[in-house]
């Protein structure tokens, strides 16, 4: 068959069925897209940073979940707390760095307390009002700091000591609950000892978020990571599967890589996070687009913020033991950087393949199937697990993925 006229290439292909592939309006409707900080990303666990980004009492680090600012911050009991970082007064962002700490004074902050540096409201560390500048001679008796502390939102510090924040605060489960057993395959491997992030970079991509999830939830794309072709594509590596979790999650089993098979690599045996049997690779993909990749001795992170449908913002975090010694903590970082880094073997290939989607999948481009239909038993290159994310996807959208138009119905498979 030569290529298709307008009419063919509107085709249903082949005989897959509409649970094997979504409309690429998904992708690219503004509609959809708000519909999704609403509907999702304002009701789910984000995992906003980690721990040891807060080393002491008074250190705070913002964020945002669905464009609403966030702040964590560690109090005097070493509890960390979240907050909306939004002043009760009249509405200005407390904090505008990236990260710091309250503990010394500022010039538009006193010392261990959050100050709103636009009338000098201040607050503690547990979110309470502790100092209205002027307040009896303007509010007399009819407002006082107990009327107007902090927004708390809910937090959990877990797995691997990453902290966890909803703005829902009906939220019905833990965060253990959320995860619905999808972290069982690394949890002793990052929860033995603590971890410490020695990497961090973020990007703004010209793509949408799920764009980036797929990437992470197929290997069918192995084919474009040179690497990783070279380093797998074994038996062992074919007998991976995708197993899928409630609540969309999915895992990506491990298999042994062989990295002396690479031109100047070697084996990562030595440095292997605590039980995790050498050079194995995890992936756990957390819906709604939050990615945990355990390659035995470097741990990787991606956090995404949708900005648009055709933009995200990942943040890509590195974890090492926080144990290591200096000469460990650099070959970790080696090992990081040469797959992950801006000069390594992998994390770029996949940035340029989402934008190529992206740029293919704008506001206004013709809808398209986008095909997620391999079945191989679930076997590594089955899209089983892209397809259990969209079928949750739908769900909490109460949207087709493959005709997004109508509502949701399991599809046929
Ligand atoms: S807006 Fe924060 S003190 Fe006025
Ligand atoms: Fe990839």
């Amino acid at each position: 068959m030569p290529a298709r006229n307008h009419t063919q290439w509107k085709e249903v292909p082949g005989q897959l069925k509409p649970g094997q592939w979504v409309d690429s309006r998904i992708y690219s409707d503004p509609d959809i897209f708000e519909e999704e900080l609403e509907k999702i990303f304002k009701k789910v666990w984000v995992p906003v940073c980690h721990e040891s980004e807060l080393p002491e009492p008074y250190s705070f680090r913002t964020s945002s979940i669905a464009r609403e600012p966030i702040i964590v911050v560690r109090g005097t009991d070493n509890q960390v707390r979240a907050f909306l970082n939004v002043c009760p007064h009249r509405g200005m962002m407390i904090e505008r760095q990236p990260a710091g700490s309250f503990l010394e004074g500022r010039p538009s902050g006193n010392p261990k307390h959050m100050t709103c540096m636009f009338h000098g409201w201040q607050f503690d560390m547990k979110g309470n009002c502790a100092f209205i500048t002027r307040g009896e001679d303007g509010y007399q008796e009819r407002l006082k700091k107990e009327h107007v502390g902090l927004r708390r939102l809910r937090c959990e510090v877990k797995f691997g000591g990453f902290i966890w924040v909803t703005l829902n605060d009906q939220v019905e489960q833990t965060v253990e609950e959320w995860a619905a057993g999808c972290f069982d395959c690394i949890k002793d491997a990052i929860d033995t000892e603590p971890l410490e992030v020695f990497h961090y970079h973020k990007a703004i991509i010209g793509t949408n978020y799920k764009l980036w999830h797929d990437t992470n939830s197929e290997f069918y794309h192995d084919y474009m990571h040179y690497h990783n072709r070279v380093t797998g594509f074994n038996d062992e590596y074919f007998a991976r599967k995708n197993v899928p979790f409630d609540n969309g999650h999915v895992n990506v089993n491990s298999f042994e890589v062989k990295y002396d098979e690479y031109d100047g690599f070697e084996s990562r045996s030595e440095l292997s996070f605590p039980k995790f049997p050498p050079n194995q690779w995890y992936m756990v993909d957390l819906f709604p687009g939050m990615n945990f990749n355990l390659r035995g001795s470097a741990f990787r992170s991606d956090v995404v913020t949708p900005l648009a449908p055709d933009k995200v913002m990942i943040e890509f975090r590195g974890l090492g033991l926080k144990s290591d010694t200096p000469e460990e903590r650099m070959i970790r970082i080696e090992h990081h950087n040469t797959i992950w880094g801006p000069f390594g073997r992998n994390l770029h290939e996949d940035l340029i393949a989402v934008t190529g989607q992206g740029s293919t999948m704008k506001t206004g481009s013709e809808p398209r199937r986008i095909l997620h239909g391999r079945v191989e038993d679930e076997y590594i290159h089955d899209e089983n697990g892209v397809r259990h994310f969209y079928d949750h996807w739908g769900k909490w959208m109460n949207r087709l993925p493959s005709d997004p138009m109508k509502e949701y119905m399991v599809a046929a498979e």
